[in-house]
């Protein structure tokens, strides 16, 4: 049996990307920290499909040690498709920023993204079908003012991701690592990045998706041979395109 891996599932994209992967008939291992929210999800996937294995596992993607005993847990698991989608935001000036929710936000969007990335290529990358989508963002190409920092770590998430991208190609493995780079969607995201209770992003922002919209555009970027999907944000129109960042190949002896 094949699994696909979803980190961030218990909302948003990660909750609506783990419906439309068990659309597709996939097997799923969904992770976060709120048990509750991935047994409701669990519930739900299973009222699409009983025949489908879905296995929770509620985990701080933002403790390093837990990060590597999750991989390890998953050594039985054939794994088809790995997505580092869990991330959050930080909307605030530098110098007025919260540094103990900023040391968070760097252990869960980059280093726990580059562990899990890295421990997935070295036992997958010569497995036929196997996949890598990283979720970054519009902001990991263009820097959005009062949210510097979670940009910077987008921006980290884009080009790990396309250079991995190129990697595999240049190395001619199997793998294909893709970037997904939604612009403002409608989920918890605002919310926690301002730190309120509850925020919506209607009549804040003049366009957004909704996490359904996102999740079929991740299916099309899994589709797709391009490595970047990427949310354009003038249009809202979703692209797909080769690598954005330039890219200097070495020759290998
Ligand atoms: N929404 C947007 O406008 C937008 C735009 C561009 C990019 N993105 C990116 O899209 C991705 C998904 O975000 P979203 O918009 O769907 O927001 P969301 O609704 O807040 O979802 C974030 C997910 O990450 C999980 N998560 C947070 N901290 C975690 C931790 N320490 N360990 C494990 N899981 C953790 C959350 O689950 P628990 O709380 O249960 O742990 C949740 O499932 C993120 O990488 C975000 O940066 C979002």
């Amino acid at each position: 049996m094949k699994y696909t891996v979803i980190t961030g599932a218990s909302s948003g994209i990660g909750y609506e990307a783990s419906i439309a992967f068990a659309s597709r008939g996939k097997n799923l291992v969904l992770i976060a920290r709120r048990k509750q929210e991935l047994e409701k999800l669990k519930s739900e996937i299973t009222k699409i499909n009983s025949n489908l294995d879905v296995v929770i596992i509620p985990t701080d993607l933002s403790i390093t040690k837990d990060v590597y005993e999750l991989y390890e847990g998953l050594r039985d698991y054939k794994i088809e498709t790995w997505i580092n989608n869990a991330g959050f935001g930080n909307f605030a000036t530098i110098g007025k920023q919260n540094l103990e929710k900023i040391e968070t936000m760097i252990h869960l969007n980059i280093e726990a993204l580059t562990i899990l990335s890295s421990l997935y290529v070295r036992d997958y990358s010569n497995v036929e079908g196997s996949q890598l989508i990283n979720v970054s963002s519009a902001g990991g190409y263009r820097i959005i003012e009062d949210s510097v920092t979670y940009c910077a770590t987008k921006f980290y998430v884009s080009a790990f991701t396309e250079g991995l991208a190129q990697e595999l190609k240049g190395l001619g493995a199997k793998m294909k690592a893709k970037v997904l780079a939604p612009a403002s969607t409608e989920t918890e995201f605002a919310k926690h990045a301002f730190g309120l209770d509850e925020f919506s992003l209607a009549g804040v922002v003049p366009k957004y998706h909704t996490a359904k919209e996102m999740a079929g555009f991740m299916l099309e970027l899994y589709d797709s041979e391009k490595v970047v999907g990427i949310v354009n944000g003038m249009t809202y129109e979703f692209e797909l395109k080769d690598p954005v960042y330039p890219y200097a190949a070495i020759k290998r002896s």
